[in-house]
């Protein structure tokens, strides 16, 4: 396969990518693509992350980059990240936020009995940290005016999706803060954004109960089909770039056209194919399926 092209879009600006774990991750994607586009990065993610994570061989693709860990839920580890990002770096124009985590999912806890501990801590390691990365990166003076701050969302911030579960409350808290934050960093020129991204296997996209099915169905209703991990972190160096300065308290679809879409052709073909067989409707779980009203008949 030929190399991708690179812009240097990223020239001479230094960063830090929150979350990457192993390749299939997100913020792994970003962090290349970001070294590619001439970016000086940090990494960060918690302790365990980096021995069960393959960070130590992500710091090497990038340039030796700095490996700072940090729980993103902890004060103090925030503080002190940025306090040591500033030391090693000075102040930087990016910060991404990767980060993700329900233990109620992985325990596929139904809705209704939610453990609200677990369901604290999703919206704290989910949603809150973005608030706690961009106080403690003011507070320190680790940013600089003109900066890009971006996070990464899901649809389920704004429509249900079943399995999703807290994740789904806790994507709008974030969307939420990155618009409550907006104004407020604009007086910094800094701005802030999340990419809403079609489902991606990775350790925590696949830890959803159902991923596959969503997965495909997503697919299906997206004219561009699912959007990878590596497309994610290519649309993402735009936003970091000096070429997106006036957006600001935007949640970006990078979806494919999912979000958009009421019906595709292929997804309208597939349902009736289910309807009409009963062996494939059995094959795809949907044998014993009643719709929850019964539709008046004609
Ligand atoms: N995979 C998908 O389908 C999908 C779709 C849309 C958005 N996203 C979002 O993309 C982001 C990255 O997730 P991913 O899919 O690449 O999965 P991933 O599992 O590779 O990354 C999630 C990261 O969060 C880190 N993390 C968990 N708790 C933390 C804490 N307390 N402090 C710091 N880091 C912590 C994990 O160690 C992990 O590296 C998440 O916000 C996720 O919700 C994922």
């Amino acid at each position: 396969m030929s190399e991708k092209a690179h812009y240097g879009l990223l020239k001479g600006k230094k960063g830090i990518i929150f979350g990457p774990l192993d390749e299939s991750s997100i913020g792994w994607q970003i962090a290349v693509h970001a070294h590619k586009e001439g970016a000086q990065i940090a990494i960060s993610n918690v302790a365990t992350a980096l021995r069960f994570g393959n960070i130590e061989e992500l710091s090497a693709i990038c340039g030796n980059a700095p490996v700072i860990v940090c729980d993103a839920s902890k004060n103090e580890d925030v503080e002190n990240c940025f306090i040591e990002l500033k030391e090693k770096f000075g102040p930087v124009d990016f910060i991404v936020h990767s980060i993700g985590m329900s233990q109620n999912i992985r325990k596929q806890l139904p809705y209704e009995e939610l453990n609200y501990e677990w369901f604290m801590r999703t919206l704290d390691v989910s949603g809150l940290s973005l608030h706690r990365l961009v106080s403690y990166a003011l507070k320190t003076e680790a940013v600089k005016d003109g900066a890009s701050i971006l996070a990464l969302s899901y649809i389920a911030s704004q429509r249900n999706y079943w399995t999703y579960s807290d994740m789904g409350d806790a994507k709008s808290l974030l969307e939420s803060i990155v618009r409550s934050y907006g104004p407020r960093l604009a007086k910094r020129a800094i701005r802030i954004n999340t990419i809403s991204q079609s489902p991606t296997y990775t350790k925590a996209g696949s830890g959803i109960p159902g991923f596959e099915k969503m997965y495909e169905y997503s697919d299906l209703m997206s004219p561009l089909g699912n959007a990878s991990a590596e497309e994610c972190a290519e649309y993402a160096m735009t936003i970091l770039s000096d070429l997106s300065r006036k957006v600001t308290m935007q949640n970006l679809f990078h979806d494919g056209g999912y979000s958009s879409m009421g019906a595709t052709i292929p997804m309208i073909k597939l349902a009736h194919e289910v309807l009409n067989d009963k062996e494939l409707a059995a094959r795809v779980g949907l044998d014993d399926y009643t719709p929850a009203r019964e539709c008046p008949e004609s």
